[in-house]
């Protein structure tokens, strides 16, 4: 028989080496293959076919190596060739059922390498890659997603998007995911915003016409006090959402500020885009307008060098998906589903107080809100403790699924580290240009007035009268404060939940 290969290449060593480099290879090019015909892009496809697969394709060349200098050893020492070849001849019954055997088993074994390699490659695309796999570091995103409105929409979608150019940035950056996960090097919590998120052009608007015209939408709230009886009272918001363009319909409301019709741009002095002492509006027909805020003392250099941004749907809806909710929010929430039972006096506070306590781990925190809420009642209610001890029992269960999926704090993750812009109640959100405070040149102000945004159809407390207008009614405090909540932000006093 004629060899292809100088002689020394015939030895097992460099053969199963060969073997290693091949099938490496062959799979790699056919994942390139799969991915130039895919209509998405498969951001971690990279790991596999640029990190996994080339370490096998350098152990089978190392072998080829290893394999040829052991040979030329051999045969300078006089040895005779490492492997003696065995002869095969296909008459012979045994040598043919062996020989059907090896070869029906390195197709197969090739077709599963191939078939494995294509379930590994749509795996890395799967949110369970992304929120579990992969990023266990990244539970507490996965965990907030799966409860929110884009549950079913993939982390790619938002993260990633079509296009070759951001395919290739997200490849190398997840490389270097890999790499922190495994050496433990990743922040903690994840840093936000995250710099180099794809545009919302690319991403939000993929799904969700910009330009469409949303009705008003009613929002009705429900909300107890922190006092014994859980003194119960109802909001009714219509919020104005607005859009729309020129050509199709009206354009107002707030989605009437950003790219729609209208170019909103900023300023902000800290990394998390929350203190703006500049905001300029522009209209199509050229009209400019700059509002200073009278509060942020900061000087022009400052200011030159500020992070500048035009405003998009993120600088609202920063958080449509990872949603951690404070806690006064979603125990208001739980109480109005009547999961956790309203007449159980101070489970209001008695819940939110348990949720906010510090823990150091998950399971503590868990076991914790049991023993605080069972402690609470038995030293202050004992005789319910007994008659309600069912109550008690469902409020437990349910405030530690509150804590479950808003809290990590192995991840150090919870709703007051995460910014949400979206209202003004809990985080500045709006607040941050609309608080009275910003004044233009010829003295317009971005206004803060209760109506501009949503009008207050109805409010009303326990036992009080219903307020309702259709044009708005007057805003009342839950508790009496003055004029505080007219002259602070709210979250100035919200933020600590528990006021
Ligand atoms: C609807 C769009 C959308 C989907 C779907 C989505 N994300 Fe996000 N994600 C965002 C936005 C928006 C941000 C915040 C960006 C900012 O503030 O700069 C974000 C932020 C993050 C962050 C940074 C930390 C943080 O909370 O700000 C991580 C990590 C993350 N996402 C992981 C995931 C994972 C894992 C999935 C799938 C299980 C996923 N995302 C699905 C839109 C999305
Ligand atoms: C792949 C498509 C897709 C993408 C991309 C997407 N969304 Fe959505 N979005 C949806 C779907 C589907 C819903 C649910 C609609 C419903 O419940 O009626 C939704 C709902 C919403 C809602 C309403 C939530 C609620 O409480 O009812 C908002 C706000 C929203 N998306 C904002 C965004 C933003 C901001 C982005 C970009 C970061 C984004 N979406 C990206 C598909 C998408
Ligand atoms: C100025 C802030 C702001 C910007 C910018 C903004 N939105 Fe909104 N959007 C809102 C508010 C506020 C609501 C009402 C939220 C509510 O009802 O709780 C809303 C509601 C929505 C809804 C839900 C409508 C419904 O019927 O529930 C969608 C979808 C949405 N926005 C998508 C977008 C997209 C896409 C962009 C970017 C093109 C965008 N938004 C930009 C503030 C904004
Ligand atoms: C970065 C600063 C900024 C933020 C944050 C911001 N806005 Fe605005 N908003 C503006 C500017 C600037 C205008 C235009 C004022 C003008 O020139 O008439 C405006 C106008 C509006 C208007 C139209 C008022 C009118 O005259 O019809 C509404 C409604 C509105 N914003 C709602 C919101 C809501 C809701 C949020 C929070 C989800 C928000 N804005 C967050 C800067 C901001
Ligand atoms: C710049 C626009 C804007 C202005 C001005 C504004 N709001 Fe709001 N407000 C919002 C938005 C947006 C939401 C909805 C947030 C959400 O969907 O979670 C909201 C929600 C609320 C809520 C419900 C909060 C919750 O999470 O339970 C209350 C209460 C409220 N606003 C009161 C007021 C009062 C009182 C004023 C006047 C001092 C006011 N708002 C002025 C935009 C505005
Ligand atoms: C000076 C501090 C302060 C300011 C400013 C303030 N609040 Fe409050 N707020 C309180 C206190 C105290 C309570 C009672 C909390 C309780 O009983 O749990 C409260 C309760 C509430 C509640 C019920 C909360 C819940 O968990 O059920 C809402 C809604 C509310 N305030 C809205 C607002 C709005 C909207 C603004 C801004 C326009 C605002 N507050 C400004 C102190 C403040």
């Amino acid at each position: 028989m004629k060899q292809v290969f100088p002689r020394s290449f015939y030895n097992l060593t460099t053969l199963v080496g060969a073997a290693v480099a091949g099938v490496s290879f062959g799979l790699i090019l056919f994942l390139i293959v799969l991915e130039s015909l895919a209509e998405q892009p498969k951001p971690y496809m990279g790991i596999l076919a640029f990190v996994v697969l080339p370490i096998f394709l350098i152990i089978g060349v190392i072998l080829i190596v290893l394999g040829i200098l052991r040979e030329h050893r051999r045969e300078r020492q006089g040895k005779p060739p490492g492997l003696q070849l065995p002869q095969i001849d296909l008459n012979n019954p045994h040598h043919r059922a062996a020989f059907t055997f090896a070869t029906t088993g390195g197709v197969l074994l090739l077709v599963f390498s191939a078939f494995g390699s294509y379930k590994a490659y749509e795996h890395t695309d799967s949110d369970q890659f992304c929120g579990e796999t992969c990023h266990k570091v990244m539970t507490p995103e996965y965990t907030a997603y799966k409860f929110s409105p884009h549950a079913r929409v993939g982390c790619v979608k938002c993260h990633i998007g079509p296009g070759a150019n951001w395919f290739v940035r997200s490849k190398i950056s997840g490389t270097y995911q890999v790499y922190a996960t495994v050496f433990n090097k990743y922040p903690k919590p994840i840093p936000t915003p995250i710099e180099n998120l794809r545009p919302a052009q690319e991403t939000c608007e993929q799904c969700h016409w910009p330009k469409h015209f949303f009705s008003e939408k009613q929002h009705v709230n429900t909300y107890y006090l922190s006092d014994e009886h859980n003194t119960k009272w109802t909001l009714n918001l219509l919020m104005k959402i607005g859009g729309g363009n020129i050509e199709a319909g009206p354009t107002s409301g707030i989605h009437w500020h950003m790219n729609i019709a209208h170019e909103v741009t900023y300023k902000a002095l800290d990394q998390e885009r929350q203190i703006i002492p500049w905001v300029r509006s522009r209209t199509p027909d050229g009209t400019e307008a700059i509002y200073k805020s009278s509060e942020i003392a900061v000087d022009d250099d400052s200011l030159q060098k500020a992070f500048t941004r035009r405003m998009d749907c993120i600088d609202c809806h920063n958080r449509p998906t990872h949603i951690y909710h404070p806690p006064a929010r979603s125990v208001n929430h739980v109480m109005a589903l009547g999961w956790i039972d309203p007449k159980l006096p101070h489970v209001k506070s008695v819940a939110v107080k348990a949720l906010e306590n510090p823990y150091s781990s998950k399971q503590i925190g868990l076991d914790s809100i049991k023993i605080e809420i069972e402690e609470f009642y038995k030293s202050n209610y004992p005789g319910l403790a007994i008659s309600k001890k069912e109550e008690i029992e469902r409020t437990i269960a349910e405030v530690q699924k509150i804590y479950t999926r808003n809290y990590f704090p192995e991840m150090k993750v919870d709703w007051k580290r995460f910014t949400d812009n979206i209202g003004h109640l809990y985080y500045p959100g709006c607040f941050r240009c609309h608080d009275g405070k910003h004044v233009s040149d010829d003295g317009k102000v971005l206004s803060k007035d209760c109506n501009t945004c949503h009008t207050i159809l109805a409010q009303q407390f326990e036992k009080d009268t219903l307020r309702i207008s259709l044009g708005g009614i007057d805003y009342k405090h839950p508790v009496d404060i003055g004029d505080a909540w007219k002259e602070m932000n709210c979250n100035e006093c919200h933020i600590n939940s528990e006021p």
